[in-house]
């Protein structure tokens, strides 16, 4: 199969059988039945206006993989952090690489980005979407629980970017998502309007019980309450969000036996997860951040080897 998108600006971009398709991809790279170096003698620029650990090193290490060149260009070493447009880097930069990547704040930013490149663009991370996340999500809860028949849950701010993708994501598969998060922090309109539209069978749950939404759940999810640029909130986040952590008390009320902890990380010890769920033997936070390598090795094979 090919992929007839240019770029992966939000997991919005792919129906469910291309999804699967990224994700059986993904799985091919990891057992090895797919070999490397797809993309030998390419060149990959990797723009980060942001802080990233993982998808820096994920994309890095799976590009050198894959036999091409990462480019890691930290925002404030080229001319974007003193003026020159995105419309201009994108032009520029399409005339030396074969792909580029943006870890942004705007997700029009990374928009923009892809309409005047003539390469692919895939995006590292947006205040709306974390496309890349949610792929490694998804083939860690394929590779633990099956897509089929689960339901998922996730505790935690309810309108950001982590939880806007998963949202999104579930409703592509049709995997029921119960959301528990406080009042204030609940998806947007916008978010649960373009849900609607995906798959035809969107099962999503918001609820203000945290309780509600372990109770059922065979993958229990939680990022930050504080999301990178809003530092500023921290102290009120902290108070919205203090019964909304994913501790020992509040996994007593998970009925399933085998249930799972997903966390994207970075995770802020001891306010959104406490040392014992997230170290436990329900977690399985580090073989989803390994996933971030193979699911971002597929997508850039995929969208490379469709043109
Ligand atoms: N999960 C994730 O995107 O991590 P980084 O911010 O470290 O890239
Ligand atoms: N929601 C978090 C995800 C970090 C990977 C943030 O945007 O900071």
């Amino acid at each position: 199969m090919k992929l007839k998108i240019k770029d992966f600006l939000a997991i919005t971009d792919l129906n469910k059988e291309e999804l699967l398709f990224v994700l059986k991809t993904a799985k091919d790279f990891k057992s090895g039945k797919l070999k490397d170096k797809t993309l030998a003698g390419k060149s990959v620029a990797m723009i980060f206006e942001k802080p990233s650990t993982r998808t820096r090193l994920s994309f890095q290490t799976a590009i050198y993989e894959l036999g091409a060149q990462p480019i890691n260009l930290n925002s404030n070493e080229i001319q974007l952090s003193r003026g020159e447009t995105v419309q201009d880097t994108a032009k520029v930069l399409s005339r030396y690489v074969h792909a580029i990547t943006l870890r942004t704040f705007e997700h029009s930013r990374v928009v923009e980005l892809a309409k005047y490149a003539s390469v692919p663009v895939i995006n590292a991370l947006s205040d709306y979407e974390h496309p890349c996340q949610i792929l490694a999500d998804l083939q860690t809860m394929e590779e633990t629980k099956g897509l089929k028949g689960i339901k998922a849950a996730f505790v935690g701010d309810g309108n950001n970017n982590v939880t806007n993708s998963y949202i999104f994501g579930c409703a592509i598969l049709g995997i029921p998502l119960t959301i528990a998060c406080p009042k204030k922090y609940e998806p947007t309109k916008a978010v649960l309007e373009e849900a609607q539209t995906l798959a035809g069978k969107v099962d999503l749950t918001i609820t203000n019980n945290p309780k509600e939404a372990v109770k059922d759940a065979d993958v229990i999810y939680t990022d930050v309450w504080v999301s990178m640029g809003m530092e500023k909130e921290y102290e009120e986040r902290k108070k919205a969000f203090k019964d909304f952590q994913l501790n020992e008390e509040l996994m007593k009320n998970a009925k399933k036996k085998d249930y799972i902890v997903m966390h994207c990380l970075p995770a802020h010890r001891g306010d959104e997860i406490t040392d014992g769920v997230i170290d436990g033997s329900h977690s399985v936070v580090f073989d989803e951040a390994e996933n971030r390598k193979h699911a971002q090795k597929s997508i850039l094979h995929l969208l490379l080897n469709s043109r």
